[in-house]
């Protein structure tokens, strides 16, 4: 059971750091964290590669950072060669899972496997962070909001969220991630609009208190009060600019 968050900021350290260089950011964060006077109401959220995750674990024992994990298999044991359960994940004390994150996609996740990910997260008490986004054709062919209406809808089919469970929606331009440039803030408004409607339709107006929607893509110090400003975004996904603890923690501080 997860309480309900006022502003979520998500690291995604994807396959950037080695073990050591992960628990050197991690007590970096650690450190600054201690010192900024951030309310307890902001969620700031780790996810290391697996490999580094139980060291990680470790640094953050006893303070406010949670752990993540930057995907899972929707089974608790069997023979999936390669994979990571949730079952595991939850004995290292990860609490939130990054689910469909474009890179994934590509990489031939299917909207199917996604949605089996959301239940069984879902059903070992963890928060799923399920990332939709349009690619830079798509936008160009004017089939953005039917993308990320369908990735919304394959992922949550018959998804059962129950009382005091919270998921979050991803808004990532898949165009902008890692790219430096940053989307207008009108559109990123628009389009959280969007991912809001489609989470009601999907969920038949039901548990509109469990959602919780962030944008991702190329997000800096700079650039994140015009994401967490929109009325219905609460935070935001970070890749590269995750990667320096400091940076990092700044970019939690001017959420
Ligand atoms: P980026 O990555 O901040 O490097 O664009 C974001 C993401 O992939 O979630």
């Amino acid at each position: 059971m997860t309480k309900p968050f006022e502003k979520i900021i998500i690291a995604n350290w994807k396959m950037q750091l080695t073990i050591e260089e992960s628990v050197a950011e991690a007590k970096e964060m650690k450190k600054l964290l201690s010192k900024s006077k951030l309310p307890n109401s902001t969620a700031v959220v780790v996810c290391p590669s697996f490999l580094a995750m139980s060291e990680v674990a470790k640094v953050f024992k006893g303070s406010d950072i949670i752990l993540g994990a930057q995907d899972t298999y929707p089974g608790d044991v069997g023979s999936h060669t390669g994979e990571v359960s949730l079952r595991n994940l939850k004995t290292l004390g990860c609490e939130y899972v990054i689910l469909g994150h474009s890179e994934r996609r590509a990489m031939g996740e299917t909207d199917e496997s996604i949605n089996l990910k959301v239940k069984a997260t879902l059903e070992h008490d963890m928060l799923p962070i399920v990332c939709v986004g349009e690619t830079y054709d798509e936008r160009k062919e004017e089939k953005t909001n039917f993308v990320v209406i369908h990735q919304i809808y394959e992922a949550l089919k018959d998804v059962n969220i129950r009382e005091g469970q919270q998921i979050i929606l991803a808004y990532e331009p898949v165009w902008i991630i890692g790219s430096g440039q940053v989307i207008d803030a009108n559109e990123a408004d628009r389009m959280s609009q969007i991912v809001r409607q489609s989470y009601v339709d999907a969920m038949n107006g039901e548990k509109l208190d469990a959602l919780n929607i962030i944008y991702g893509g190329s997000v800096t110090a700079e650039t994140v009060a015009q994401f967490t400003n929109l009325e219905k975004i609460k935070g935001v996904l970070v890749g590269g600019a995750s990667l320096d603890g400091k940076t990092f923690i700044d970019i939690v501080n001017k959420a």
